[in-house]
């Protein structure tokens, strides 16, 4: 059973103006895809990978082509990503901000780290909010495809929230300020599903 890709939970255009909808269409319809193809390409051609989850692939990756990792991170990646966003104007609420609060200070303060790391990634990657391995939030990133569910990274967890901060996912609009389009992506954060994977790390 091939990986396939999932559609947006939304229309191409509601994230607008924050994300734009040639960028949204590109982003889906021709980046997500090509990791999906490509990763069912490499579980095509090697047996132990078929009738695995992407979640049981990306854990067991030491040892198989770089390939796999790349293609396997980026179809798991954006569909986290996609599940991430809401046009909806959410605002963090219950426990998830108060355990914010607690370690960064104020929700504030907690986007500033977070925008800088994504700005301190260098190239190509991703920047997370994670429950880590010791149950406590932090924020971490990761070149390329990688994400803290893989079995070769160094600072693993539990996703709570992803931004991509490849250019193809805000050149468009953004051009080369990866800066500006790191503040803007706060308007379309999921605060909701990012509550219900942080109790979902927790319970
Ligand atoms: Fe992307």
């Amino acid at each position: 059973m091939a990986f396939e890709l999932p559609p947006l939970p939304y229309a191409y255009d509601a994230l607008e103006p924050t994300i734009d909808q040639e960028t949204m269409t590109l982003h889906h319809d021709k980046h997500h895809k090509a990791y999906t193809d490509k990763l069912n390409e490499f579980v095509e051609g090697d047996s132990a990978l078929q009738g695995k989850s992407i979640e049981e692939i990306m854990g067991a990756l030491s040892g198989k082509p770089a390939g796999l990792r790349n293609n396997g991170g980026g179809y798991w990646n954006h569909d986290f990503f996609w599940k991430s966003m809401s046009g909806e104007g959410k605002q963090p609420s219950g426990a998830l901000k108060d355990a914010i609060e607690a370690k960064w200070g104020s929700v504030d303060d907690f986007k500033e780290q977070f925008n800088a790391a994504g700005v301190g990634q260098f190239g190509s990657g991703w920047v997370w909010l994670i429950v880590g391995q010791d149950g406590e939030l932090a924020i971490t990133s990761t070149p390329n495809q990688d994400n803290p569910l893989m079995d070769v990274v160094d600072v693993k967890g539990t996703p709570i929230l992803g931004n991509d901060v490849w250019e193809h996912a805000y050149y468009i609009s953004y051009r080369n300020v990866r800066p500006d389009y790191l503040k803007a992506w706060w308007n379309v954060v999921d605060w909701d599903v990012a509550g219900q994977r942080y109790e979902a790390a927790k319970g």
